[in-house]
């Protein structure tokens, strides 16, 4: 049951050189609440959250915890206060078991001071127990897969005694059988009188486990809303000012796909899966759906190199072909723009510009002289069109709010200049408008002749924009697709099932 306010942020304001990141912001969470936060990507959610967490000291305003006017800044004490939060980026130690990183902060001590380690596992035990769950206390944090690791973070929380919780976009890379286990879990929170602030760009997610929603655009406050009086279409304008058939996408034009080939997959095994077939046209934007751990992204690893076929062969325009490296695959014009984007593909410390033309620099040199007016002018091209919110191009790319990364990173993807493009989870932490954006570039793409392989867990992107899907389950290719025959349910049947039921 949701009770009396636990939290209050009043008048929050938060400035970075350049960014009003958190203007006059007022927010509050009952107890027991799940309280949404939402917003466009740099709307200000993590950072009104950092501010919450001590992360970051607000410039003006005051918070309020538990009845009590929080004055220190450091974020161990608001710890243990009862304020928790777990970030996009998971801060576990992948080399630490899930007690060794539950316990972090706080150890139970054997009378001699040292470390209780049977207790430690006891008591995460207990924990998991508590919340339904089947963890193994002693896994390492490596061997498990994200819900696992959504989980020890979650336990992590509890083990502080948190009164409260902040999630910041924890389904981005949830399966939904993942999300679905995180959704018990939320209730059984819930229950304990345990508050959860949860941000997410899956706006039909907060329908489910959301209470209220609060909606921030370009760091100040929009609304704060019961979700009963709420729809998705209404969120979409709280968060961009804009209504919905302003931005209603023009319906993809019928493009047609040629019947050249340009690559092949015949029966190609690798040490994830196996005979996979496909034959990617040129123009052409071809699915790959299947849950998280099918092996979709070792199919694109495969293609670019990084991973050996043991068995089969791949094709590019007919010619087969055995790339070692990756080098060998950019050769061939081949680009892959990869999962998890944030280890592999950014450059923190150089700024914008330098992070999305990082690959395609021969594309601007001409008799061994970089063009760096042209690359200003692409630059600011793709800042444009993917709306990409940072003070200039120069700015470093560190300092750009979580989705505004990915869009970088995606923008020197999409810049790139290559015949056929592997496209991992494009749109992950990426808001609803911006998604539009990408859906028109790589459509733009297609309709240039260029080929795209696009791995989603989001069934509805994937039927929106590809003219093929086919369907991996457990390293197996269990059903293959068309667009005039696209079905949702049989989609979702064949990647949990592991066949196709027509
Ligand atoms: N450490 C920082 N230095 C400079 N600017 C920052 C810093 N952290 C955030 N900002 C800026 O503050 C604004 C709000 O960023 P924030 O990360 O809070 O957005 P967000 O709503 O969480 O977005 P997303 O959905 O992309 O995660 C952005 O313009 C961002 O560039
Ligand atoms: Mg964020």
């Amino acid at each position: 049951m949701c009770g009396e306010n636990i939290l209050e942020m009043k008048k929050i304001v938060k400035i970075f050189p350049g960014v009003k990141a958190l203007d006059q912001v007022d927010f509050d969470a009952r107890r027991g609440e799940v309280h949404c936060l939402i917003g466009a990507n740099g709307a200000g959610k993590s950072t009104l959250m950092k501010v919450l967490s001590g992360a970051y000291t607000e410039d003006e305003g005051e918070i309020y915890f538990d009845n009590k006017l929080l004055k220190s800044h450091s974020t161990e004490k608001r710890r243990k206060e009862g304020i928790a939060v777990i970030y996009q980026e998971l801060s576990l130690f992948n080399e630490l078991t899930v007690g060794e990183n539950v316990y972090i902060n706080n150890y139970p001590r054997t009378g001699l001071g040292a470390v209780d380690w049977k207790k430690v596992y006891s008591m995460t035990q207990e924990l998991a127990d508590g919340l339904n769950i089947r963890i193994d206390a002693k896994a390492k944090v490596s061997s498990l897969n994200m819900g696992q690791r959504q989980l020890t973070e979650i336990m992590k929380a509890l083990a502080c005694n948190a009164k409260l919780i902040v999630m910041d976009e924890p389904s981005s890379t949830l399966s939904k059988s993942e999300f679905e286990i995180l959704v018990k879990v939320i209730h059984d929170l819930k229950e304990k009188g345990i508050t959860i602030i949860y941000i997410s760009h899956h706006l039909e997610e907060l329908f489910v486990v959301g209470d209220r929603i609060t909606v921030l655009r370009d760091g100040k406050f929009v609304i704060c809303k019961n979700v009963a009086g709420l729809t998705e279409d209404s969120l979409v304008e709280y968060m961009t000012g804009i209504t919905i058939c302003q931005i209603e996408n023009e319906e993809a034009e019928v493009h047609k796909v040629s019947d050249e080939v340009v690559l092949e997959l015949k029966d190609m095994c690798n040490y994830k899966v196996s005979d996979v077939n496909l034959k990617l046209h040129k123009g052409e934007v071809l699915g790959l759906y299947g849950l998280v751990g099918a092996g979709r992204t070792e199919i694109l690893q495969s293609i670019f190199g990084l991973k050996p076929v043991l068995q089969g062969e791949i094709r590019i325009h007919g010619e087969k072909v055995n790339f070692k490296s990756s080098q060998e695959a950019v050769q061939h014009k081949i680009g892959l723009a990869p999962e998890s984007r944030k280890a592999q593909g950014l450059v923190l410390l150089l700024p914008v510009w330098e992070n999305i033309t990082m690959v395609s620099l021969p594309k601007f040199k001409k008799k061994a002289k970089i063009n760096y007016q042209t690359i200003n002018e692409e630059c600011r091209d793709y800042v444009k069109k993917l709306n990409i919110k940072t003070p200039s191009i120069q700015t470093v790319a560190g300092s750009l709010s979580g989705g505004n990364q990915q869009k970088v990173i995606l923008a020197k993807w999409l810049m790139k200049d290559c015949d056929i493009l592997l496209l991992d989870e494009p749109t992950q932490g990426i808001d609803v408008v911006a998604k539009e954006e990408v859906y028109k570039l790589i459509r733009e793409m297609t309709g240039m002749g260029k080929s795209i392989i696009m791995v989603s867990s989001e069934l509805q992107e994937l039927l929106r924009v590809s003219d093929n899907i086919h369907v991996i389950y457990d390293g197996k290719q269990v059903m293959e697709t068309n667009k005039a025959n696209f079905n949702a349910d049989q989609i979702m049947h064949a990647s949990v099932i592991g066949r196709c039921t027509k």
